[in-house]
């Protein structure tokens, strides 16, 4: 639950999310971002971690390790596995439920 929040703010600007259009800042990434409900089928959770950990140089991708801890990033690992069976209304009630949980709670 907390994920579903920080993967909203800290993921989405650049992957989007269930139901909504790529963001005028998404459209412009260079190589662009992929669809993280598909690449969460593909790659284990722990790829998964390192490359959010790490980024990707000469990417978009940031290092979100250089500014949160392990203990930010893996709630957001644990959402992505739930990623690829959300649709957008899913999303959203998500969401709402989620308010108040994870390190970017509003
Ligand atoms: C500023 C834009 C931006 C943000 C914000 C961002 N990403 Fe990315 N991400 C990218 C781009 C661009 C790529 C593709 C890089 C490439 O082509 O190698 C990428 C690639 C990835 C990949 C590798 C996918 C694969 O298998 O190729 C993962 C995993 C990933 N991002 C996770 C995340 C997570 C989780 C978050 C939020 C915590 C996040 N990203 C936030 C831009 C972003």
């Amino acid at each position: 639950m907390a994920g579903v929040n920080d993967f909203n703010s800290m993921c989405a600007e650049c992957h989007t999310a269930p139901g909504r259009v790529p963001s005028p800042l998404a459209r412009g990434l260079n190589p662009p971002a992929p669809d993280l409900a598909e690449e969460a089928l593909e790659e284990s959770p722990e790829t998964l971690f390192w490359v959010t950990k790490n980024g990707i140089r000469m990417t978009g991708m940031p290092a979100w390790g250089a500014s949160h801890s392990d203990e930010d990033i893996w709630p957001v690992i644990a959402f992505l596995q739930v990623l690829p069976d959300l649709d957008g209304i899913a999303y959203q009630e998500l969401l709402e439920e989620a308010k108040g949980m994870g390190h970017h709670a509003h």
